[in-house]
């Protein structure tokens, strides 16, 4: 049986890459409509090109937060927009394509949620950012990859914790922080396709190569990596290594970002063992043009119940202001 080799981005041409037309055409929009564009880690290359930020979770609900502009095109998935729009209810949050989801937050349901409460009281919901609105509107705290350890340490000692929705996340969190919790059976299935046998014939291939990988692959993939970490914490990692060839294990979106802040490295995309180059295709779904399209026709917006914004409110505003 023959697999899919890596696929291996090397470091861009000094410069940078030219601006397209239509990426030239959005940059003139988002100033007509006093827009601005963030965008995550996993998002297409041309998009990642005209973002006014570029982040993980966490900075885009810091960025989220403090924008000023009228208009946020969020460049993201759906519980990422709906996270800017609890946390900056006066702006108008735009998603380039509304079918932008996530496996990790529909593993989670509301009324699923809520009947786990309802059999243990005592439950702290400790919840991945990665949940709709009506979950996080039913949590006590929220938490990112990159504050995970600390939010959950910050939990008083005698609430048993339930860890939703992810049990990659929280079975790292756990050993990380010596805190027992539940865990709440989801998972990404973008990162849980990573397997050991693909990393290790990665590896093989590139045997100086250094391996970061997300806390949401699987712990015997986690436990292959030389670094385990948030999408963010990578870029710092992978600027302080000594090798120039480094194996990023997480979304191939996130190389783009890399390629650009850390330059004069080659990146080697993991693969698994189907697919040479591993993509979120909720992440993929927004295009420039989308982005284009959004911000012409002001549309589609996300919204939401105010009664289910401001209980999603408290466990966000507790995340901001344990992890600052
Ligand atoms: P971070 O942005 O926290 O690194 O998480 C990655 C992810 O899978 C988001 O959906
Ligand atoms: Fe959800 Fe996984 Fe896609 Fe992130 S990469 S948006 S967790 S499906």
């Amino acid at each position: 049986m023959s697999y899919p080799i890596a696929t291996v981005f090397p470091p861009l041409p000094a410069g940078g890459l030219p601006l397209s037309d239509l990426q030239k055409k959005v940059i003139a929009l988002k100033k007509a409509k006093d827009a601005i564009i963030l965008a995550h880690n996993y998002q297409c290359e041309d998009i990642q090109g005209i973002a006014d930020y570029v982040g993980d979770s966490l900075g885009l609900a810091y960025k989220a937060a403090a924008a000023q502009n009228s208009t946020i095109v969020f460049c993201g998935v759906h519980f990422m927009a709906e996270t800017a729009k609890i946390v900056n209810p006066t702006r108008r949050v735009l998603l380039p394509d509304m079918d932008a989801g996530c496996s990790l937050a529909d593993s989670c349901p509301a009324e699923k949620l809520a009947a786990a409460k309802a059999a243990n009281p005592e439950l702290y919901v400790v919840a991945y950012i990665n949940c709709s609105a009506a979950v996080k509107a039913l949590s006590d705290v929220i938490c990112t990859s990159g504050n995970a350890s600390k939010i959950v340490n910050r939990v008083p000692a005698d609430r048993p914790i339930l860890f939703i929705p992810d049990q990659n996340l929280g079975r790292w969190v756990a050993a990380k922080t010596g805190r027992a919790m539940q865990l709440w059976p989801g998972n990404c299935y973008a990162h849980v396709q990573f397997t050991p046998a693909a990393l290790l014939r990665t590896k093989a291939a590139h045997p100086q190569a250094p391996i970061v990988a997300h806390p949401e692959c699987t712990e015997a993939v986690r436990d292959l990596a030389d670094r385990v970490c948030s999408t963010e914490l990578m870029v710092d990692w992978c600027r302080s290594q000594a090798s120039d060839t480094i194996i990023v294990t997480t979304e191939a979106g996130m190389i783009h970002r890399l390629r650009r802040e850390v330059p004069n490295k080659t990146f080697v995309a993991a693969p698994t063992d189907r697919c040479a180059c591993n993509e979120c295709k909720f992440m993929k779904m927004n295009t420039l043009q989308k982005v284009h399209d959004c911000l012409l026709n002001g549309q589609p917006e996300v919204t939401m119940p105010e009664s289910i914004r401001l209980a999603a409110e408290a466990p966000l505003r507790r995340m901001l202001e344990w992890s600052a």
